[in-house]
């Protein structure tokens, strides 16, 4: 299959031009501005005039099928990859999660049996590891062997995830012996606990005190402390999810000091507030999640941050409860509610529109930040994260003057509301491929569910 994409302007994270792609099966052959006589002996020609042909975005933080608080998150493979293809998003890489006396290989196998046959786009895995032993940190290096080679721990989560000192660092220690990278869930979740124990003694039950009990400094301070351990460790650290300023300044103090520290916000940190735990009724759980959302000023410092690099990537951590199930799980109890979002369908418009549109970062940068930095943080990149001759064809055909109203109705996403209903963005993915395959057409999925394949990633050694 050949297929040439005409006419459209090339934008990748150092570059902006008009040209053509020339796609022969799952890669791209050939990137130029003189590729039109080959329009007759291809299968099949994309009109991209008018249009951004980006590399498809990925999206390093996603919980698709995961058994969490209670209950389990309600997009699987299928429908959460579908959604993400509608999206612009044509890599996820999810959290497999090792239980408790379980061994990292069979996390590995359950997470593979849960996308294989369902995934519409290609997928990797980090790994969760739930406690250190022994023979676990042994087997770590089997993972990176595998192509799981980064591993999430939690300073937060008490009793689930949660892992103390002593053996984050051990982990840590392993992960640079074998070139794997830590991703941290930088959360004071000791802190926290008691927090929140003394919330509810005071009858303080509703969504809000979910966000009141996790303060931005029991962000800051395991941000601090986790980028301290990395450094003694001599493994790079990379925070997931940061959400406040505070936290934000321990990454860059300890970016300008030359450490390996990188870190990731998310929408949700971006466009949503505090205030919309005020929202009247039991609206606010549909905003529960860690780290909490926080104050506006936080915004601002976050664009900062994306704009100067002291962040490297927008990822989604889309993890969603339906409303009037899941959610309602803390009706009489914050704590209960469990912890998530959905986002997977609408990080790139969302960032377009209030990244590039906005005039808070370049074009170039929103690439880099959806795309190249995470495929060259997780070991995916020249194959993804790029518009170049070898690399797989994953490209979006994207719109940036169309313009959309987010409503939970009309997007793909398995769950009964949208954090942004109602909000209209301007920049929509149209046409979106996977390796060469044309898998959402004019905004409608044409590709297969199961069609994705697993991606075995690099470690830091096979850069
Ligand atoms: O609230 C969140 N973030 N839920 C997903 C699990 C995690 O900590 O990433
Ligand atoms: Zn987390
Ligand atoms: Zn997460």
């Amino acid at each position: 299959m050949k297929t040439l994409i005409q006419g459209g302007t090339i934008v990748t994270a150092s570059d902006k031009y008009k040209g053509d792609v020339l796609i022969y099966g799952e890669t791209i052959h050939s990137v130029g501005s003189d590729l039109s006589a080959q329009a007759e002996k291809v299968d099949k020609v994309i009109d991209a005039t008018g249009k951004l042909v980006i590399p498809g975005g990925i999206d390093v933080h996603t919980h698709l099928d995961m058994p969490f608080g209670g209950t389990s998150s309600v997009d699987n493979f299928e429908t959460g990859t579908i959604a993400a293809a509608h999206g612009g998003t044509t890599t996820v890489v999810d959290f497999a999660i090792q239980q408790r006396d379980g061994t990292l290989r069979q996390a590995w196998e359950t997470w593979m049996g849960k996308a294989e046959g369902k995934a519409a786009i290609d997928y990797g895995f980090h790994m969760i590891m739930s406690e250190h032993t022994p023979e676990l940190e042994k087997e770590m290096g089997a993972l990176v062997d595998e192509g799981v080679t980064s591993f999430k721990l939690f300073m937060a989560y008490p009793g689930v995830f949660y892992m103390d000192d002593g053996g984050i660092f051990r982990c840590m220690q392993r992960s640079g012996e074998i070139g794997a990278t830590i991703c941290m869930h930088a959360e004071n979740g000791i802190v926290i606990d008691v927090l929140i124990e003394q919330a509810l003694r005071r009858g303080e039950i509703e969504p809000k005190y979910h966000a009141l009990t996790r303060p931005p400094r029991a962000e800051a301070e395991a941000t601090h402390r986790s980028i301290a351990l990395a450094e003694m460790a001599g493994v790079p650290v990379y925070i997931v999810h940061l959400s406040a300023a505070e936290a934000l300044e321990q990454v860059t103090a300890a970016r300008t000091r030359g450490l390996s520290a990188y870190a990731e916000t998310c929408p949700q940190y971006l466009f949503l507030s505090y205030d919309n735990y005020e929202e009247p009724g039991f609206e606010g759980a549909k905003y529960v999640m860690s780290p909490p959302l926080r104050d506006k000023a936080n915004q601002k410092e976050l664009w900062r941050g994306l704009k100067r690099n002291d962040l490297q990537a927008v990822s989604t951590d889309h993890c969603p409860f339906c409303f009037n199930e899941g959610k309602q799980l803390g009706k009489d109890d914050f704590s209960k509610i469990p912890n998530g979002a959905p986002g997977i369908e609408t990080r790139m418009s969302l960032t377009y529109d209030g990244g590039v549109a906005a005039g808070r970062i370049s074009v170039n940068r929103w690439v880099e930040l959806t795309s190249t930095s995470p495929a060259k943080i997780f070991g995916l990149f020249p194959r993804k994260g790029t518009i170049a001759p070898g690399s797989d064809a994953d490209i979006v055909v994207f719109d940036p003057e169309a313009e959309t109203v987010l409503r939970a109705k009309s997007l793909h996403m398995n769950v009964d509301y949208n954090p942004y209903e109602g909000r209209r963005v301007k920049g929509v993915s149209e046409t979106v491929l996977s390796r060469g395959e044309v898998i959402v057409e004019k905004q409608s999925f044409s590709g297969k569910a199961g069609r994705g394949q697993y991606l075995r990633r690099k470690s830091r050694f096979e850069e």
